[in-house]
């Protein structure tokens, strides 16, 4: 699994062959620049879903429900997990939080709307955790997620995300669900993995988590080829001929001559 927000972006994952795009809320910071996933609203959502489905041909696609669209009310989270499908053209929803949402969970799949569930770090309660800290260290809080991650199966979640959770942790829960398990700074014992688009291509550099490997270093790239562009630019390199779109002599001469006489009356 990998992060894309965009036409463009899912066209490339899709093509690559990647399993499943995510729409994730960190649209918020690498595309939009917030500080934080919080302030990204169901319209925004809906907006980059629509565009990622438009450049997914094969890719199973998840929209991640915003922050406040599904925690504050069953209802309203059926509602709004059927929007994402209805007007994101989603096949499926991402949201945070282990027993806590399994009313959630459970109202979204008896509407006939999968449900992948997310556990572990959840961004979207990052006040609460006080932080990105990992989570899962102790065993105490390590039996806790396993509850989470058995109750979110038990409630209908298709698979279950595990966001920076000892490897150890990931991985014996990995090994005791039936639905699969998808890692991000979860260590190698998960059944799937998941990046960000940006860290993993190398685009997005204000802060690099640990668990990132970078499988390409394009902002050195895309920022040189910027800078060639406007040097060309100022100097009058860009366009040159063979971007230029001419008019046949006969046209080119009637027209400076006809133009010449419209500024003379
Ligand atoms: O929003 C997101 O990109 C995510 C992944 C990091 C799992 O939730």
């Amino acid at each position: 699994m990998v992060t894309a927000y965009d036409y463009s972006s899912a066209k490339y994952v899709d093509e690559a062959g990647v399993d499943t795009i995510l729409v994730g809320d960190s649209v918020n910071m690498v595309v939009l620049g917030e500080d934080s996933t919080y302030s990204l609203t169901m319209d925004q959502t809906i907006h980059h879903c629509k565009a990622v489905k438009a450049g997914s041909n094969r890719a199973f696609v998840v929209g991640d429900m915003p922050f406040m669209s599904y925690q504050a009310d069953v209802v309203e989270a059926v509602k709004n997990a059927g929007r994402l499908l209805k007007e994101g053209k989603v096949d499926a929803v991402k949201l945070e939080g282990g027993k806590r949402m399994v009313p959630q969970v459970q109202a979204i799949v008896n509407a006939g709307i999968p449900v992948l569930g997310h556990i572990g770090l959840t961004p979207q309660t990052l006040s609460q955790l006080g932080g990105y800290r990992i989570q899962g260290k102790t065993s105490a809080d390590a039996i806790t997620l396993y509850d989470d991650a058995l109750a979110l199966q038990e409630a209908g979640c298709f698979g279950v995300v595990l966001e920076s959770v000892p490897e150890t942790v990931a991985t014996e829960i990995s090994n005791r669900l039936e639905i699969p398990t998808i890692g991000i700074g979860a260590g190698a014992g998960c059944d799937g993995q998941v990046l960000v688009y940006h860290d993993l291509l190398g685009i997005f550099d204000d802060f690099t988590p640990r668990f990132v490997r970078r499988y390409a270093n394009l902002k050195p790239i895309i920022t040189d080829a910027l800078q060639a562009y406007h040097a060309d630019v100022e100097a009058r390199a860009f366009p040159a001929e063979e971007h230029i779109y001419q008019m046949k002599d006969e046209e080119k001469s009637k027209f400076l001559s006809e133009i010449n006489q419209h500024d003379i009356f």
